[in-house]
Order: structure tokens, then C-alpha cells, then sequence
């Protein structure tokens, strides 16, 4: 079945003129220039997945009794489209999303989407909305697919019912104009603790981190970064990102997965990429303490936050209760650079896709 047949599509009768989408993506920002449609499908119990389709993006009419209003009960992706150097569109791993998704939506007893509909709706909706891909350095396509519990019902429990779109925005840079970022270590609050929901794509761990994000604005930092919830001593991952650390002997670490801690896709891709250049990559525990005190002896070299939003960004300043510290020359360091750029090139079809990762819709 083709992408089409399986997703079909009804085009909105008022498209978005060339010249205002052409002026809205010339500094598109992150997460606020939607392109004209978006996939859709429902679920019910007694029926499976039905109502496949490309519309119109359109405001949604739910009850105010909707599940996911009152317990929460959602989940979603991000990936990307890139504009490819021969001119093509090609999907970043959307296999790897689908997956990711269908784990997502066990945590939260929700229908599993199979992956075949997950990779398809994004592919239906890329087709439809190549040219919202913004022309400009880091620009793409960022797909955020998501599933809400749409059954009119106040008790606790399973929804029986639910809703799958995938929303398409037209995107630069996630951190504008930031060459380096800094961080705010959150001693007091915690984004997710053992059997929780920390390793799930859910709303609900993004809304408990926004407090410490808020400190994190409050104390000049663009990102907060999360320890472990037993000892608050190891680093887990920022609020939307993983972290790795670059140490002086040119090996790399980032923290081993667990159920606290999303399985970035950019970080296995990293990690891949990392060892297929015989480069030394551990998957290890490191505590806040350890990294000022590395960071001060100069053992690490640099450090960077990684994730689909925020590619590869360098890590400049940490801020923490227990004390700030800088980073390296403060700037991208080498390895973090030349990472970041053998990702792009991957994902932009200029290098060799030995992992078959980019998924190309021409
Ligand atoms: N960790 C969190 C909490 C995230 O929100 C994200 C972004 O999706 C990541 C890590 C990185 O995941 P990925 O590389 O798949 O985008
Ligand atoms: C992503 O990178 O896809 C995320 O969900 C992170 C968020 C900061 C936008």
C-alpha cells in the first residue's frame, strides 16, 4: 500500500499564499510556524485504528470531560525532514520514532500505532508540506506526531478511546543565535524516579520539568539538567535533550539508559557514529561533582546536549546551588563540532548512510 492510499489526503481549500509562507520562513524560530495540514487517525476499542487522513489543520472540538484533559494520558515523537544536498526530502530514523512511540504508549496504557501507519503518516505529511522546509542553515521540518485519550469519561482508568495527528512546523535553531548553551543543574527537583514514566515520550514528565526550567530561565541558564532521583548526585539528561561529556584522552560518555531517561535517537546515532570512528565511548554513571571537578582540572574537555530539537549544542556554563563551573574555552569544542557535523552531513544525504537512517521520499 502506498503512503497515499494508506494516509489519503483532502487539501485545504485555502492554502498558505507563497509569498507569506516564503516571509514566515525566513526566521521561522522553534515551534510556532505550522504548515496548512496534519495526519489523523482515532482509535476506539471495538474498531482498531480508523479515519487515516491528511486535512486540513484545524482546531480540534473535545469534550471538556476528555480523558486526556484530567489524567494526562498522552504521548509524543519529534523528528525531522531535512532538505537533502540534491535537492530530495528524507526523514531522520522515523522507524526509531515509531518504536520509541509504541513504548511510549505501553507505559501509558495506550494503543500501540503500528509502525508501518507511524512511518507513514510522516512520510504522507512531508510529501504534502516539502516546501514549509525552511532554506536557511539548520532549518527543517519538525514532525510532532502525538496521541491523546479522547473518551468522555471522569473515572481513573485506561482511556477507550484516542487520538493520533501529527502536527508539521517549519523550524530553525532551537537555541537562536547560541553557539553554546548554559545550564542549571536542578538539586531539588527531579524529572523522573525509577518505575516512573522517565523513559517515556509523555506530557506529563515535560509539564513536572517546567518549574526547574523556570529556575533555570530565572538564573540566566537556556536549559535545566536533571540528577538522579535516589542519590541526586548523577547526571540524567536536560529537560528535552541528552547530555555527553568529552574528556582530554578523547574518549566520550553519556549516561547509561534506564528507566529514568529517554533513549534519545541523536544519542544512539552519536554513539554510533562515535564508535564506527574507533573513537572510546563508555555509557556510564557521572556525578555533578565529578564533572565540576573534571571541568576544573581540565580532564574534560567539553561537554554537549544532543536530541532532535537541539542537534548537537555545546555546553558552555554549569550553574548549580553547589556551585558553577565553566566548560572547556567556553565555545564549541572540536570533538562536539566535528560530531555534530558528520550527524548533519548524514542527515542532509552530503556523507555516506552506511545505517540506512535517512528514509528519502523523492
Ligand atoms: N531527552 C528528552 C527528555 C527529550 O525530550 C529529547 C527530545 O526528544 C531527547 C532526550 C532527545 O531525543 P531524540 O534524540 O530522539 O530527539
Ligand atoms: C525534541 O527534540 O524532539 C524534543 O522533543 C525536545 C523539545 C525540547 C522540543
Amino acid at each position: 500500500m502506498t503512503s497515499t492510499a494508506l494516509f489519503p489526503m483532502t487539501a485545504t481549500a485555502t492554502p498558505t499564499p507563497a509569498a507569506v509562507r516564503a516571509a514566515r520562513l525566513v526566521d521561522p524560530g522553534f515551534g510556532r510556524v505550522f504548515t496548512d495540514h496534519m495526519a489523523c487517525a482515532r482509535f476506539d476499542a471495538d474498531q482498531g485504528w480508523r479515519g487515516l487522513e491528511i486535512v486540513e489543520r484545524r482546531p480540534l472540538a473535545i469534550d471538556p470531560a476528555c480523558a486526556v484533559l484530567h489524567y494526562a494520558q498522552e504521548i509524543f515523537e519529534g523528528l525531522k525532514a531535512y532538505r537533502t544536498v540534491d535537492g530530495g526530502t528524507a526523514l531522520f530514523r522515523p522507524a526509531a520514532n515509531a518504536r520509541r512511540f509504541q513504548l511510549s504508549a505501553r507505559r501509558l496504557a495506550m494503543p500501540e500505532l503500528p509502525e508501518d501507519m507511524f512511518v507513514e503518516s510522516c512520510r504522507a505529511l512531508v510529501r504534502a508540506e516539502r516546501d514549509w522546509i525552511p532554506a536557511i542553515e539548520g532549518g527543517a521540518l519538525y514532525l510532532r506526531p502525538f496521541m491523546v485519550a479522547s473518551e468522555t469519561f471522569l473515572g481513573v482508568k485506561p482511556s477507550a478511546e484516542h487520538l493520533y495527528m501529527v502536527l508539521a512546523v517549519s523550524v530553525g535553531p532551537y537555541f537562536k543565535g547560541a553557539k553554546a548553551v548554559s545550564i542549571w543543574a536542578s538539586e531539588n527537583y527531579t524529572r523522573a524516579a525509577p518505575g516512573g514514566t522517565g523513559a517515556a515520550k509523555c506530557g506529563g514528565n515535560y509539564a513536572a520539568s517546567l518549574v526547574a526550567q523556570a529556575e533555570a530561565i530565572a538564573r540566566g541558564c537556556d536549559q535545566v539538567v536533571f540528577l538522579d532521583a535516589i542519590e541526586r548526585r548523577y547526571v540524567e539528561e536536560l529537560g528535552g535533550m541528552n547530555v555527553f561529556f568529552v574528556f582530554d584522552d578523547g574518549s566520550i560518555a553519556t549516561p547509561p539508559l534506564s528507566d529514568t531517561i529517554l533513549a534519545g535517537i541523536t544519542r544512539d546515532s552519536l554513539l554510533t557514529l562515535a564508535r564506527g570512528r574507533g573513537m572510546t565511548v563508555r555509557e556510564e554513571r557521572y556525578s555533578l561533582e565529578q564533572w565540576r571537578a573534571d571541568a576544573a582540572s581540565g580532564r574534560l574537555t567539553e561537554a554537549f546536549a544532543c536530541g532532535t530539537a537541539a542537534v548537537v549544542t555545546p555546553i558552555a556554563h554549569v550553574k548549580a546551588q553547589s556551585g558553577d563551573f565553566a566548560i572547556g574555552s567556553g565555545g564549541p569544542g572540536q570533538v562536539s563540532s566535528s560530531l555534530r557535523d558528520a550527524l548533519l552531513a548524514v542527515q542532509k544525504a552530503a556523507a555516506p548512510d552506511p545505517h540506512a537512517w535517512l528514509d528519502r521520499l523523492d
